[in-house]
Protein backbone atom coordinates (compact mmCIF):
# COMPACT_ATOMS: atom_id res chain seq x y z
CA UNK A 1 0.00 0.00 0.00
CA UNK A 2 2.50 2.36 1.34
CA UNK A 3 4.80 1.54 -2.27
CA UNK A 4 2.06 2.01 -4.38
CA UNK A 5 0.45 5.33 -3.12
CA UNK A 6 4.52 6.96 -2.57
CA UNK A 7 4.76 5.63 -6.82
CA UNK A 8 1.92 7.81 -7.60
CA UNK A 9 2.62 10.75 -5.17
CA UNK A 10 5.75 10.62 -7.06
CA UNK A 11 4.54 11.05 -10.41
CA UNK A 12 3.06 14.02 -8.87
CA UNK A 13 5.77 16.08 -7.49
CA UNK A 14 4.77 15.97 -4.12
CA UNK A 15 7.67 15.54 -1.28
CA UNK A 16 7.67 12.02 -0.11
CA UNK A 17 9.25 10.76 2.75
CA UNK A 18 9.45 6.87 3.86
CA UNK A 19 8.09 6.32 6.68
CA UNK A 20 11.11 5.96 8.69
CA UNK A 21 13.39 8.33 7.07
CA UNK A 22 17.12 7.56 7.88
CA UNK A 23 18.35 8.63 11.12
CA UNK A 24 21.18 11.33 10.11
CA UNK A 25 18.70 12.81 7.78
CA UNK A 26 16.46 13.24 10.97
CA UNK A 27 18.93 14.99 12.58
CA UNK A 28 18.87 18.13 10.58
CA UNK A 29 15.24 18.73 11.78
CA UNK A 30 14.98 17.43 15.43
CA UNK A 31 17.89 16.99 17.97
CA UNK A 32 18.74 12.88 18.58
CA UNK A 33 17.31 13.91 22.29
CA UNK A 34 13.89 14.62 20.53
CA UNK A 35 13.38 11.77 18.18
CA UNK A 36 14.77 9.19 21.62
CA UNK A 37 11.49 10.91 22.94
CA UNK A 38 8.99 10.66 20.25
CA UNK A 39 10.44 6.98 18.89
CA UNK A 40 7.90 4.79 21.61
CA UNK A 41 5.00 6.00 20.11
CA UNK A 42 6.82 6.04 16.39
CA UNK A 43 7.05 2.73 16.72
CA UNK A 44 3.68 2.12 18.49
CA UNK A 45 2.01 3.98 15.76
CA UNK A 46 3.50 2.02 12.85
CA UNK A 47 2.53 -1.12 14.25
CA UNK A 48 -1.26 0.04 14.29
CA UNK A 49 -1.35 1.42 11.10
CA UNK A 50 -0.07 -2.36 9.59
CA UNK A 51 -3.05 -3.66 12.31
CA UNK A 52 -5.60 -1.21 11.31
CA UNK A 53 -4.48 -0.88 7.32
CA UNK A 54 -4.68 2.43 7.41
CA UNK A 55 -2.58 4.97 5.59
CA UNK A 56 -1.64 8.00 7.26
CA UNK A 57 -1.33 11.65 4.70
CA UNK A 58 0.22 14.73 6.50
CA UNK A 59 -0.38 18.25 5.19
CA UNK A 60 2.95 20.18 5.29
CA UNK A 61 1.99 22.18 7.76
CA UNK A 62 2.50 19.41 10.12
CA UNK A 63 5.41 19.25 12.52
CA UNK A 64 8.82 17.00 12.41
CA UNK A 65 7.92 13.82 14.14
CA UNK A 66 4.72 13.55 12.30
CA UNK A 67 5.91 14.30 8.89
CA UNK A 68 9.42 12.47 8.94
CA UNK A 69 8.18 9.76 11.92
CA UNK A 70 4.44 8.11 11.04
CA UNK A 71 3.17 10.00 7.59
CA UNK A 72 2.93 7.31 4.35
CA UNK A 73 2.36 10.21 2.01
CA UNK A 74 2.66 13.70 2.31
CA UNK A 75 1.97 17.23 0.40
CA UNK A 76 -0.51 20.08 -0.30
CA UNK A 77 -4.34 20.39 0.18
CA UNK A 78 -4.62 19.13 -3.59
CA UNK A 79 -2.09 16.38 -3.18
CA UNK A 80 -3.72 15.34 -0.04
CA UNK A 81 -7.47 15.43 -2.26
CA UNK A 82 -5.89 13.52 -5.01
CA UNK A 83 -4.32 10.44 -2.77
CA UNK A 84 -7.48 10.25 -0.80
CA UNK A 85 -9.66 9.61 -3.93
CA UNK A 86 -6.71 7.15 -4.82
CA UNK A 87 -6.20 5.14 -1.98
CA UNK A 88 -6.85 1.57 -1.46
CA UNK A 89 -6.49 1.76 2.35
CA UNK A 90 -9.34 0.58 4.29
CA UNK A 91 -8.59 3.67 6.67
CA UNK A 92 -7.31 6.90 5.65
CA UNK A 93 -5.66 9.01 8.60
CA UNK A 94 -5.76 12.71 7.72
CA UNK A 95 -2.81 14.78 10.10
CA UNK A 96 -4.30 18.37 8.84
CA UNK A 97 -7.32 19.76 9.70
CA UNK A 98 -11.01 19.28 9.52
CA UNK A 99 -11.97 20.21 5.83
CA UNK A 100 -9.00 18.32 4.42
CA UNK A 101 -10.50 14.99 6.33
CA UNK A 102 -13.76 16.04 5.33
CA UNK A 103 -12.67 16.34 1.49
CA UNK A 104 -11.03 12.72 1.94
CA UNK A 105 -14.52 11.87 3.13
CA UNK A 106 -16.74 12.91 0.17
CA UNK A 107 -13.81 11.18 -2.49
CA UNK A 108 -13.89 8.20 -0.89
CA UNK A 109 -17.25 7.86 1.09
CA UNK A 110 -16.81 4.05 1.24
CA UNK A 111 -13.60 4.27 3.38
CA UNK A 112 -13.14 5.05 7.83
CA UNK A 113 -11.35 8.89 7.65
CA UNK A 114 -10.38 9.32 11.09
CA UNK A 115 -8.82 12.75 12.32
CA UNK A 116 -6.78 12.94 15.54
CA UNK A 117 -8.75 16.01 16.44
CA UNK A 118 -12.07 17.14 15.62
CA UNK A 119 -11.59 20.54 16.40
CA UNK A 120 -8.68 21.08 14.47
CA UNK A 121 -10.73 23.90 11.99
CA UNK A 122 -9.59 26.63 9.83
CA UNK A 123 -10.41 30.68 9.80
CA UNK A 124 -11.39 29.91 6.02
CA UNK A 125 -13.83 27.06 5.88
CA UNK A 126 -14.88 28.96 9.31
CA UNK A 127 -15.84 32.57 7.47
CA UNK A 128 -18.75 31.21 5.45
CA UNK A 129 -21.29 29.18 5.59
CA UNK A 130 -23.92 26.97 2.64
CA UNK A 131 -26.49 29.90 2.95
CA UNK A 132 -23.59 32.91 2.47
CA UNK A 133 -23.08 31.21 -0.90
CA UNK A 134 -26.88 31.08 -1.86
CA UNK A 135 -27.69 34.25 -1.03
CA UNK A 136 -24.39 35.55 -3.61
CA UNK A 137 -25.91 33.39 -5.89
CA UNK A 138 -29.20 35.09 -6.02
CA UNK A 139 -27.39 38.09 -6.25
CA UNK A 140 -24.99 37.45 -8.24
CA UNK A 141 -27.13 34.84 -11.27
CA UNK A 142 -24.83 34.58 -13.77
CA UNK A 143 -21.60 34.41 -11.64
CA UNK A 144 -19.94 30.48 -11.44
CA UNK A 145 -18.85 29.78 -7.93
CA UNK A 146 -15.39 28.73 -7.26
CA UNK A 147 -14.54 27.87 -3.26
CA UNK A 148 -11.41 27.49 -2.39
CA UNK A 149 -10.74 23.46 -0.57
CA UNK A 150 -10.75 24.88 2.80
CA UNK A 151 -14.52 25.25 3.18
CA UNK A 152 -17.24 22.91 4.70
CA UNK A 153 -18.85 19.75 2.51
CA UNK A 154 -21.81 21.96 2.98
CA UNK A 155 -20.40 25.11 1.16
CA UNK A 156 -18.58 22.74 -1.59
CA UNK A 157 -22.19 21.43 -2.41
CA UNK A 158 -23.28 24.83 -3.31
CA UNK A 159 -20.22 25.31 -5.32
CA UNK A 160 -19.98 24.79 -8.89
CA UNK A 161 -16.01 24.04 -8.53
CA UNK A 162 -13.26 23.66 -5.96
CA UNK A 163 -9.76 24.96 -6.33
CA UNK A 164 -6.75 24.79 -4.07
CA UNK A 165 -3.61 27.42 -4.14
CA UNK A 166 -2.53 25.28 -6.69
CA UNK A 167 -4.68 25.40 -9.19
CA UNK A 168 -6.77 28.62 -8.48
CA UNK A 169 -5.49 30.66 -11.67
CA UNK A 170 -6.31 27.57 -13.68
CA UNK A 171 -9.98 26.97 -11.97
CA UNK A 172 -10.74 30.08 -12.55
CA UNK A 173 -9.51 30.86 -16.73
CA UNK A 174 -10.96 27.20 -17.51
CA UNK A 175 -14.72 28.76 -16.73
CA UNK A 176 -16.34 30.58 -19.44
CA UNK A 177 -18.02 33.36 -17.71
CA UNK A 178 -16.37 36.72 -17.32
CA UNK A 179 -17.61 37.14 -13.63
CA UNK A 180 -16.90 35.02 -10.85
CA UNK A 181 -17.43 34.22 -7.36
CA UNK A 182 -14.51 33.34 -5.44
CA UNK A 183 -14.99 32.22 -2.25
CA UNK A 184 -13.55 32.86 0.34
CA UNK A 185 -10.16 33.77 0.86
CA UNK A 186 -10.29 38.11 -0.63
CA UNK A 187 -6.08 37.52 -0.53
CA UNK A 188 -5.96 34.72 -2.67
CA UNK A 189 -9.07 35.86 -4.71
CA UNK A 190 -6.97 39.16 -4.86
CA UNK A 191 -3.96 37.37 -6.24
CA UNK A 192 -5.47 35.30 -8.86
CA UNK A 193 -7.73 38.20 -9.81
CA UNK A 194 -4.07 39.55 -11.00
CA UNK A 195 -3.30 36.66 -13.34
CA UNK A 196 -6.62 36.49 -14.93
CA UNK A 197 -8.68 38.69 -17.21
CA UNK A 198 -11.75 37.96 -14.92
CA UNK A 199 -13.81 39.69 -12.90
CA UNK A 200 -13.61 38.24 -9.41
CA UNK A 201 -15.95 38.64 -6.78
CA UNK A 202 -14.57 38.17 -3.22
CA UNK A 203 -15.80 37.19 0.14
CA UNK A 204 -14.01 38.57 3.34
CA UNK A 205 -12.39 35.43 4.80
CA UNK A 206 -8.78 35.21 5.44
CA UNK A 207 -6.36 32.78 7.15
CA UNK A 208 -5.63 34.19 10.65
CA UNK A 209 -2.05 32.65 9.71
CA UNK A 210 -1.02 34.21 6.67
CA UNK A 211 -2.78 37.69 7.46
CA UNK A 212 -0.19 38.21 9.90
CA UNK A 213 2.57 38.41 8.35
CA UNK A 214 3.18 42.35 7.01
CA UNK A 215 5.52 44.01 4.24
CA UNK A 216 7.74 45.89 7.21
CA UNK A 217 8.70 42.11 8.36
CA UNK A 218 9.76 40.99 5.42
CA UNK A 219 11.82 44.03 4.18
CA UNK A 220 13.22 43.80 7.83
CA UNK A 221 13.75 40.25 6.93
CA UNK A 222 15.82 41.07 4.12
CA UNK A 223 17.60 43.94 5.74
CA UNK A 224 18.95 41.05 8.32
CA UNK A 225 19.90 38.56 5.70
CA UNK A 226 21.94 39.47 1.98
CA UNK A 227 20.75 37.12 -0.91
CA UNK A 228 17.59 36.26 0.63
CA UNK A 229 15.11 34.49 -1.07
CA UNK A 230 11.56 35.71 -0.33
CA UNK A 231 9.01 32.57 -1.00
CA UNK A 232 5.18 33.53 -0.18
CA UNK A 233 1.55 31.52 0.00
CA UNK A 234 -1.00 33.93 -1.83
CA UNK A 235 -2.94 33.60 1.79
CA UNK A 236 -1.12 36.26 2.33
CA UNK A 237 -2.07 40.17 1.94
CA UNK A 238 -1.08 41.73 -1.59
CA UNK A 239 1.16 44.00 0.07
CA UNK A 240 3.35 41.00 1.55
CA UNK A 241 3.21 39.35 -1.85
CA UNK A 242 4.50 42.53 -3.53
CA UNK A 243 7.58 41.50 -1.49
CA UNK A 244 8.12 38.52 -2.46
CA UNK A 245 10.50 36.82 -4.95
CA UNK A 246 7.77 33.85 -5.71
CA UNK A 247 4.46 33.23 -4.71
CA UNK A 248 3.14 29.74 -4.44
CA UNK A 249 1.29 26.89 -2.79
CA UNK A 250 3.30 24.94 -0.30
CA UNK A 251 4.25 22.06 -2.85
CA UNK A 252 4.77 25.07 -5.57
CA UNK A 253 7.18 26.85 -2.94
CA UNK A 254 9.22 23.18 -2.61
CA UNK A 255 8.79 22.65 -6.16
CA UNK A 256 10.88 25.89 -6.68
CA UNK A 257 13.36 25.22 -4.17
CA UNK A 258 14.29 22.52 -5.42
CA UNK A 259 14.71 24.22 -9.11
CA UNK A 260 16.21 27.30 -8.07
CA UNK A 261 18.33 25.89 -4.83
CA UNK A 262 18.87 29.36 -3.42
CA UNK A 263 21.75 29.64 -0.83
CA UNK A 264 19.14 31.20 2.09
CA UNK A 265 15.62 31.44 2.56
CA UNK A 266 12.62 32.44 4.12
CA UNK A 267 9.11 30.71 3.68
CA UNK A 268 6.09 33.38 4.27
CA UNK A 269 3.93 30.76 5.60
CA UNK A 270 3.16 28.56 8.14
CA UNK A 271 6.30 27.76 10.90
CA UNK A 272 6.40 23.85 10.14
CA UNK A 273 7.11 23.94 6.26
CA UNK A 274 10.55 25.11 6.92
CA UNK A 275 11.23 22.35 9.29
CA UNK A 276 9.82 20.00 6.88
CA UNK A 277 11.48 21.46 3.27
CA UNK A 278 15.25 21.37 5.64
CA UNK A 279 15.45 17.64 5.42
CA UNK A 280 14.94 17.26 1.80
CA UNK A 281 17.22 20.15 0.78
CA UNK A 282 20.28 20.72 3.43
CA UNK A 283 22.26 23.20 1.78
CA UNK A 284 19.65 25.58 2.18
CA UNK A 285 19.89 27.89 4.95
CA UNK A 286 16.03 28.73 6.42
CA UNK A 287 15.29 31.72 7.59
CA UNK A 288 12.28 31.12 10.06
CA UNK A 289 9.96 33.87 11.22
CA UNK A 290 7.35 31.56 13.00
CA UNK A 291 3.69 31.89 12.50
CA UNK A 292 1.60 28.38 13.75
CA UNK A 293 -1.47 27.40 12.65
CA UNK A 294 -3.11 26.74 15.99
CA UNK A 295 -5.68 24.24 13.61
CA UNK A 296 -2.77 21.82 12.61
CA UNK A 297 -0.68 21.91 16.10
CA UNK A 298 -3.68 20.23 18.18
CA UNK A 299 -2.75 16.81 15.87
CA UNK A 300 -0.19 15.32 18.22
CA UNK A 301 1.47 11.65 18.00
CA UNK A 302 -0.40 10.80 20.79
CA UNK A 303 -3.97 11.49 19.40
CA UNK A 304 -3.01 10.23 16.08
CA UNK A 305 -1.52 6.92 18.50
CA UNK A 306 -5.34 7.11 20.35
CA UNK A 307 -6.89 7.53 16.77
CA UNK A 308 -5.98 4.15 15.48
CA UNK A 309 -6.60 2.56 19.23
CA UNK A 310 -9.93 3.67 19.46
CA UNK A 311 -10.68 3.94 15.86
CA UNK A 312 -12.07 7.47 16.73
CA UNK A 313 -13.10 10.37 15.76
CA UNK A 314 -14.60 9.27 12.29
CA UNK A 315 -15.43 12.17 9.79
CA UNK A 316 -18.96 11.62 8.41
CA UNK A 317 -20.72 13.16 5.27
CA UNK A 318 -24.79 13.01 5.04
CA UNK A 319 -24.35 11.35 1.62
CA UNK A 320 -26.58 13.23 -0.30
CA UNK A 321 -24.52 16.15 0.71
CA UNK A 322 -21.53 14.66 -0.32
CA UNK A 323 -22.88 13.39 -3.69
CA UNK A 324 -23.13 17.38 -4.53
CA UNK A 325 -19.69 18.91 -2.88
CA UNK A 326 -18.09 15.59 -4.51
CA UNK A 327 -18.68 17.43 -8.23
CA UNK A 328 -17.44 20.55 -6.73
CA UNK A 329 -13.83 18.89 -6.13
CA UNK A 330 -13.80 16.13 -8.78
CA UNK A 331 -14.39 19.05 -11.60
CA UNK A 332 -11.34 20.88 -9.81
CA UNK A 333 -9.24 17.32 -9.93
CA UNK A 334 -10.41 16.76 -13.68
CA UNK A 335 -8.19 20.38 -14.49
CA UNK A 336 -5.37 20.16 -12.27
P1 LIG B 1 -1.74 24.49 0.39
O1 LIG B 1 -2.86 24.20 -0.53
O2 LIG B 1 -0.69 25.34 -0.20
O3 LIG B 1 -1.24 23.25 1.02
O4 LIG B 1 -2.28 25.41 1.57
C1 LIG B 1 -3.45 25.12 2.15
C2 LIG B 1 -3.47 25.67 3.48
O5 LIG B 1 -3.46 26.81 3.74
C3 LIG B 1 -3.55 24.75 4.49
O6 LIG B 1 -3.73 25.48 5.58
FE1 LIG C 1 -6.68 27.40 7.77
FE2 LIG C 1 -4.70 29.13 7.69
FE3 LIG C 1 -4.51 27.07 9.33
FE4 LIG C 1 -4.37 26.72 6.68
S1 LIG C 1 -2.92 27.82 7.95
S2 LIG C 1 -5.56 25.50 8.14
S3 LIG C 1 -5.75 28.27 5.94
S4 LIG C 1 -6.02 28.71 9.46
Amino acid sequence: MIEQLDDRVAEMEVSVFEATSQPSARQRVLPDEEWLLHQPLIEEIQRLKVERKAVVLAHNYQTPEIFHGVADVTGDSLALARLAAQSEAEVILMCGVHFMAETAKILSPERTVLIPDLSAGCSLAESITAADVRLLRQRYPDAPVVTYVNTSAEVKAESDICCTSSNAVEVVKSLDAQRVLFLPDRYLGHWVAGQTSKELILWQGACEVHERFSAAQVRGLREGATSLQVLAHPECPPDVLAEADYVGSTSAMINHLKRSRPQRVVLITECSMSDNVALELPEIEFVRPCNLCPHMKRITLEKIRDALVHMHHEVQVDPELGKRARRAVERMLAIG
